[in-house]
């Protein structure tokens, strides 16, 4: 059977279709549980929360859902650049973002006591409580973090955009490789090379990694019905991650807006740009996009430009305007079709089972939704 993979094994999930990890905010407790009692694997994006929420995030999946389930960090959360934006960096950028803090009747931002969370405090928490499954990005976690958690019978994942990266995980001692094809929605994880240089395609990437490690291979990047699953498992990947599919369903934590516009004729345009965040990230064109794109890559270091957009979006949704929301988003959004994680996890075993049985007969005919 298409699903008895060593992806599956390791993880120990029915399918090895793995929900991609939504940060900012974007995840839910209820898409995570939802994907893991279908028989997938969950995961939940965690790296802008406090140690305490993320002891809670973990508990709360944990009373829903009785089946394995992932929590994902940033193991780089801060551009070396942060060391020397001080108070005037802050009132510079601010003052590009005063109109739409005004239009938004949003008080102007103060410079804060901390612009994001401290990673070895999140993960001395995470591993405390101990969820059967942690991924990570932006790096390789130290020899110390990987042993906890082996100790602890933890599953790790890791994610790599180039053969380098896959290597340096598996050399860490990681159980899995997500190999993060450029066509993924959300930002570009790279660690090894700047991610401008780290834009390898899915169809590319997945049969260069296979090649290059041993452990299993996650595909992630432009998957979205049976024919991805089918197509990144005949490249050699023992499973998928699928992010901006799940993410335009009911679950999720994004907002109706959000939804309305992964789900609409503009998800056709996607761009990478550091202008909501400060690191490089796939996401829907729109205005604060294309005005704040003549500004190059004069922007606020990581996670500094997010909290300043951050402190916008809340205040964006509520007045409808997704002209000024960061709508991170993959190339496959124009495939989207399904409302629920439900409908959507159904229609990607029984297309994939239909792909690999065509192909059995002969026929390589996808028979759709
Ligand atoms: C809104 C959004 C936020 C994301 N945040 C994270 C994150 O915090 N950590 C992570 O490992 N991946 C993150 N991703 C990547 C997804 O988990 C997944 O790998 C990716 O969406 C797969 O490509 P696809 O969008 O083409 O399906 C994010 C993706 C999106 C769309």
């Amino acid at each position: 059977m298409w699903n008895e993979t060593e992806a599956a094994r390791l993880l120990r999930v029915t399918y090895p279709i793995v929900q991609g990890p939504f940060g900012g905010g974007l995840s839910s407790v209820e898409l995570t549980a939802a994907v893991s009692n279908l028989g997938g694997l969950g995961s939940f994006g965690a790296h802008i929360f406090s140690p305490a929420h993320i002891r809670d995030i973990v508990v709360r999946i944990g009373e829903r859902t009785a089946s394995p389930f992932a929590i994902n960090l940033w193991v780089d959360n801060e551009d070396p650049a942060m060391a020397r934006f001080d108070r005037a960096s802050f009132e510079r950028h601010v003052g590009r973002l005063h109109a739409h803090y005004a239009a938004l009747e949003l008080d102007t931002p103060t410079f804060p006591d901390r612009f994001g969370q401290n990673f070895d405090e999140q993960i001395e928490a995470l591993i405390e409580a101990a969820p059967p499954v942690i991924s990570f990005v932006f790096g390789v976690p130290s020899p110390r973090i990987v042993e906890a958690c082996r100790s602890r019978g933890i599953r790790t994942i890791g994610n790599a955009t180039t053969v380098e990266e896959a290597h340096a995980i598996e050399a860490a001692g990681i159980d899995l490789v997500l190999a993060s094809g450029a066509e993924a929605g959300g930002h570009r994880v790279s660690f090894l090379e700047p991610p401008e240089r780290s834009l390898v395609g899915t169809f590319a990437l997945i049969p260069q990694v296979r090649d290059a490690v041993r452990i299993p291979v996650i595909a992630a990047g432009g998957i979205a019905d049976g024919r991805g699953v089918a197509a990144a498992m005949a490249l050699g990947a023992d499973g998928v991650q699928v992010g901006t599919a799940f993410l335009a369903c009911a679950e999720s934590g994004a907002s109706p807006l959000y939804r309305a516009a992964l789900l609409s004729d503009r998800a056709r345009h996607t761009t990478l740009t550091r202008v909501f965040s400060g690191r490089l990230a796939r996401a829907i064109c729109n205005g604060y996009s294309e005005e704040m794109a003549a500004y190059g890559d004069d922007l606020a270091p990581y996670p500094a430009q997010n909290w300043l957009t951050n402190s916008l979006r809340g205040a964006a949704i509520e007045r409808g305007r997704d002209d000024l929301l960061s709508i991170y988003a993959g190339q496959s959004a124009a495939l989207l079709c399904h409302r629920t994680a439900g409908e959507l996890f159904d229609a990607l075993v029984r297309e994939t089972r239909q792909v690999f049985q065509a192909r059995a007969g002969g026929h390589f005919k996808f028979l759709g939704a």
